[in-house]
């Protein structure tokens, strides 16, 4: 039998239509919302721990600095979540026998770390840096939300891609005074006063939108 199609043209006409089959459920899924939904986004969703830790009572209630547990948010890209020695400065005077602590004891005594679910993720392909953005003053919660009126943590944004484009493109509403960061309630401050001072930053550390742009930046 004569061959009508090379084999080239036969790959061609496959990957055409594929194609054309991947854009169509994709515009289905955009058109129907599913890409920004929260299902996608996760924003609002708690997961199960093993311990049921709060934000709420800790830092909301006991007034604990973030950097108290997520030590090396200044210092690296990672923010880091606590070790259970870091737990039991406290609690191996306070709550001492409660069942909820039973799991925190378990891991100080046997050294295996409690395993938390996280909630706050990029994927591997995103680069990310904590201490780049702390030290320009972008506050945490910004990008985490009111964590000290989380009795159970959950994602506060959407952590896509033009969320992150949105700040690199127009930064100055964000900043604050890098000693500040950690406050929860700044957006209760005055406004216009908050807004000179992004403009301020934005010059005197000489971030620069238009680089902060580049698909290099955060995709190494
Ligand atoms: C600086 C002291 C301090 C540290 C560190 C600390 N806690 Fe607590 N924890 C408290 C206090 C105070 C309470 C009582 C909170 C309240 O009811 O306001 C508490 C209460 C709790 C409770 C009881 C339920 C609740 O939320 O009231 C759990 C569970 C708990 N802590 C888990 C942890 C875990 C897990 C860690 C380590 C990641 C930790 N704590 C680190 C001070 C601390
Ligand atoms: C007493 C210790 C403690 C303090 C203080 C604390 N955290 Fe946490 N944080 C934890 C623990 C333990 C977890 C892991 C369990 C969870 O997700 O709730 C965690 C998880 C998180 C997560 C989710 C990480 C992920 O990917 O799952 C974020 C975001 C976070 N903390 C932000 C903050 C911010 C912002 C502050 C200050 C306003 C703060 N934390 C103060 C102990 C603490
Ligand atoms: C510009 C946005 C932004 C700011 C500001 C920010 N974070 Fe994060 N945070 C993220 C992103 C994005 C991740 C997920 C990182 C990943 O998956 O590698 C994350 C992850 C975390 C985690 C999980 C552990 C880790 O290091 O991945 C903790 C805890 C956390 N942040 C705490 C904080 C605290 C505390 C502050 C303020 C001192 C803060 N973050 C400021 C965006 C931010
Ligand atoms: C609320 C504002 C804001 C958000 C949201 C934000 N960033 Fe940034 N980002 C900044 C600022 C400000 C800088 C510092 C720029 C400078 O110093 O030149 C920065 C710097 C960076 C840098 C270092 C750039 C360099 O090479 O100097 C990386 C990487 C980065 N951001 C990744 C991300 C990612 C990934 C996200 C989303 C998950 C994100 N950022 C969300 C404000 C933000
Ligand atoms: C400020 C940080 C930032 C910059 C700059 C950036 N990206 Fe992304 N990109 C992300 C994040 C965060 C995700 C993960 C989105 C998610 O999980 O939904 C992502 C995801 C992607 C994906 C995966 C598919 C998707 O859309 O989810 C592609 C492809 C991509 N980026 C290409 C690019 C290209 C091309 C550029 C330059 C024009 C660029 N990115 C610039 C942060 C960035």
């Amino acid at each position: 039998m004569p061959q009508i199609f090379t084999a080239s043209a036969d790959t061609r006409l496959r990957v055409a239509v594929f194609l054309l089959g991947t854009g169509v459920v994709g515009a289905l899924l955009f058109g129907g919302g599913y890409v920004n939904s929260a299902y996608v986004t996760r924003v609002g969703w708690t997961r199960h721990q093993p311990v049921p830790f709060s934000h709420k009572h800790h830092v909301g209630d006991d007034g604990i600095d973030c950097r108290y547990c997520h030590d090396k948010v200044e210092v690296s890209s990672e923010a880091g979540l606590p070790s259970t020695h870091t737990c039991m400065t406290c609690h191996s005077q306070l709550y001492t026998g409660a069942p909820v602590l039973a799991p925190v004891r378990q891991s100080f005594s046997t050294g295996e770390p409690i395993r938390w679910n996280r909630v706050a993720k990029v994927p591997d392909y995103v680069f990310f840096n904590h201490a780049i953005h702390i030290s320009r003053g972008v506050p945490c919660v910004t990008c985490h939300g009111r964590v000290d009126q989380m009795a159970l943590t959950f994602r506060a944004q959407p952590f896509q891609m033009q969320w992150c484009l949105d700040c690199h493109r127009n930064p100055e509403p964000h900043l604050r005074p890098p000693e500040m960061v950690t406050r929860m309630d700044w957006s209760d401050w005055d406004p216009d006063a908050h807004k000179d001072f992004g403009r301020l930053a934005v010059k005197a550390y000489g971030i620069d939108p238009k680089r902060l742009d580049a698909c290099t930046v955060c995709h190494r």
